[in-house]
């Protein structure tokens, strides 16, 4: 059976939520088969898998791209479609088309980051019939009103905004809310004061459920000595290693042997060639 919404929402103070993101078709059945409940397809694959500095470069062309990846492996996870940057900024009309192309693509729901100003979008995509994931606290698609990616919610007035923000969303009906970067009791506060559930990433353990990205939590990325993010494996490094005992083995005429090669069929004769592919006369 598929995790559906309501199976996320019924979790809230009961069992907590485990999101990871993936980004295609191996990572998918890797996450899905590892058990968690939600997978992400976020925009930071612009940064962890295309190399962007920042997540504002994925478009709708990616995400629509990397949805369908995720969804061709089938999972048994709710499938989250993020929106990109400028995919709900326009208008109300242009986000409905933009999230519709995500479902089509695969995705169960979508994501928008943002607070109070994204409630219009927020109510335009639920009356499409598509849930909607809210993202407040650090919002890497405000990098450049922001100033950077800083902790969030660290003064009275921020910390106010945020429970406005996240109460305000739940009420217009988001099924569930990311809550990034921003102080544990803060966060314990609006898990608190909200009836859907939060899923943390950053901000500490009062949450009801956590995220993480694929490709920290695996160590599979480029070195990020992120705070918050747990390394459980090493798989860059055991894939350096691989491919530089590939290359030895090839250097060292160790690959392939004749098992790895495959035979002709007996009685077939090779033609006689001349150094340099011409057929002896
Ligand atoms: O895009 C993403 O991967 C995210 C998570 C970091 C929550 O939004």
């Amino acid at each position: 059976m598929r995790v559906t919404v309501d199976d996320i929402r019924a979790k809230k103070s009961t069992q907590p939520i485990v999101m990871v993101t993936a980004y295609d078709f191996p990572t998918a059945r890797i996450v899905d088969e590892g058990g968690v409940d939600i997978i992400l397809v976020g925009d930071t694959l612009a940064e962890v898998v295309l190399g962007y500095q920042e997540t504002l470069a994925a478009t709708m062309d990616t995400m629509v791209h990397h949805v369908g990846a995720v969804a061709r492996a089938r999972p048994r996870a709710l499938v989250v479609g993020d929106l990109p940057w400028m995919s709900f900024h326009v208008s109300v009309p242009e986000t409905v088309v933009n999230a519709a192309r995500l479902i089509r693509a695969g995705a169960d729901v979508v994501k928008l980051e943002g607070g109070k100003k994204r409630l219009p979008m927020v109510r335009a995509i639920l009356d499409a019939e598509i849930p909607v994931m809210g993202h407040l606290g650090l919002t890497p698609q405000s990098v450049h009103v922001t100033g950077g990616y800083k902790v969030q919610g660290k003064t009275e007035n921020a910390i106010h905004t945020l429970i406005d923000d996240a109460k305000a969303l739940a009420n217009e009906g988001c099924f569930a809310l990311v809550l990034e970067c921003i102080p544990e009791p803060v966060a314990k506060t609006i898990t608190n004061s909200i009836a859907i559930p939060t899923i943390g990433i950053g901000s500490g353990s009062g949450c009801d459920g956590q995220v993480l990205v694929f490709h920290d939590l695996t160590g599979y990325g480029e070195d990020l000595s992120t705070k918050y993010v747990r390394r459980y494996a090493s798989l860059k490094g055991e894939a350096v290693a691989a491919v530089g005992r590939y290359a030895a083995d090839v250097r060292e005429r160790r690959f392939p042997t004749k098992n790895e090669a495959y035979r002709l069929p007996k009685g077939i004769t090779l033609p006689d060639l001349a150094p340099g592919g011409r057929t002896r006369q």
